[in-house]
């Protein structure tokens, strides 16, 4: 959830019309797809090959970090491309005790939502003569929501003529235009079938059995090293990751969400400039290297952004956040507010911090966002 809030506002149903009445008859200009320079391909071993973080981007031309081409030029999903039918089967061996968690949100929390320029959600219930049906709009950026790749692109300066989303495939004028264009779309994560290993780092749990009290609503930075040494604390072996695992990193801010008098609850999204803070993993070259040599799928955690917020990071000698290099640059979506408080109790139960996991995203073709219907299974 960023505050580029004109741009990803996805009201389901309500999107085109949205955006046709904001932004009137955009013109369309070509994209710049084919002519990047793409990886060669060894269908025996995708990773033949495989750039380190040190060899990207493949072209100079491409911004900072970009995995431009990596999995050709006109792939549309990106780091979803980690999960094989290789990475699901063997996942199969996670499932032990069955337990099923979901990892949801319920669709109306935060309320207020944390940005309040994004509107509530609105439920509908329509009656009938003896049975009923209901009606939902909902922005995707409030609740438990699953990054798309239109969500968030490269902007040099913040300025919407610079917009460059994953594999350069469409413009921002692309997403807005009533020709309905569908390229990187949500539906491709809803169509791609995702499932597999999960691996739960937590941070706020480490935190705590230190006895080291943080601000989940301040700007405070999660360190790599602080994960390395989190998975230690739980009996993980340093290679803790597979290629195509979900990682997910509970930070504490539900928890301390969660606690709020319904006063504060009230009050948190209000707060202005600086003040309007929150926790996430630190971003620099740390963070970047660490994540991409990991080859995981998708990034998730229980905090509004995955990084802290208010953003002012440099990165590559440009100001860039991590969402414009792991969406724009990786197309890896982000899985944001997700609710870990009954999973992390379990695996510090079980003392097991891996687990099976599948996620299902609406199908809406060339949506933006989705709520995910993540659910983990021990
Ligand atoms: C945005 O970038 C374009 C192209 O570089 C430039 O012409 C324009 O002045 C910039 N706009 C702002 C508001 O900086
Ligand atoms: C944390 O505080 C509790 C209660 O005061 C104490 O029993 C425990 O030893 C402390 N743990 C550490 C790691 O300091
Ligand atoms: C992880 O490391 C252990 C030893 O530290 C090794 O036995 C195992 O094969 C490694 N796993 C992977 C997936 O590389
Ligand atoms: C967080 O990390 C960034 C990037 O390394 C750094 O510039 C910033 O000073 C850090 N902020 C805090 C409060 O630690």
């Amino acid at each position: 959830m960023m505050l580029h809030t004109r741009y990803s506002l996805a009201l389901l149903g309500l999107c085109a019309w949205f955006s046709f009445q904001v932004y009137g008859r955009p013109t369309h200009k070509p994209t710049t797809a084919g002519i990047h320079v793409s990886r060669q391909f060894d269908s025996s071993d995708m990773y033949v090959n495989w750039p380190t973080y040190d060899e990207l981007p493949r072209d100079p031309s491409f911004p900072t970090k970009a995995a431009w081409g990596v999995w050709g030029p006109k792939d549309e999903l990106g780091a979803l491309n980690h999960i094989t039918s290789a990475t699901i089967e063997a996942a199969k061996e996670e499932i032990k005790e069955g337990i099923a968690i979901s990892m949801n949100l319920e669709l109306e929390i935060p309320n207020p939502p944390m940005n309040p320029l994004r509107p509530e959600l609105i439920h509908a219930v329509i009656p009938f003569e003896g049975y009923q049906d209901d009606m939902i709009s909902l922005n995707t950026q409030v609740s438990t929501q699953f990054d798309g790749l239109r969500h968030y692109p490269y902007s040099t300066a913040g300025n919407i003529s610079t917009y460059q989303f994953y594999n350069d495939l469409i413009t921002f004028d692309d997403i807005v235009s009533p020709a309905r264009i569908k390229t990187l779309g949500i539906q491709n994560a809803a169509q791609k079938g995702i499932a597999g290993r999960g691996v739960l780092l937590d941070w706020a749990g480490w935190k705590e059995s230190k006895n080291e009290t943080f601000d989940a609503f301040s700007f405070f930075n999660i360190t790599t090293s602080d994960l390395d040494s989190v998975a230690s604390w739980q009996n993980l072996p340093s290679n803790f990751t597979r290629p195509g695992d979900f990682l997910i990193i509970r930070s504490g801010f539900m928890k301390q969400y969660s606690l709020l008098p319904i006063n504060q609850e009230q009050v948190l999204p209000f707060r202005a400039g600086d003040d309007a803070a929150w926790i996430g993993l630190e971003p620099n070259e740390e963070t970047l290297r660490w994540i991409w040599e990991k080859k995981i799928s998708l990034l998730g955690s229980d905090d509004p952004s995955i990084e802290p917020h208010p953003e002012n990071s440099v990165i590559g000698g440009v100001k860039r956040n991590l969402h414009q290099i792991f969406i724009g640059g990786w197309g890896m979506s982000l899985v944001e507010f997700l609710d870990l408080e009954t999973l992390a109790q379990t695996c510090h139960k079980l003392n097991r911090f891996t687990f099976f996991f599948t996620l299902q995203n609406l199908n809406m073709a060339g949506g933006i966002a989705s709520p995910p219907n993540a659910m983990a299974i021990l």
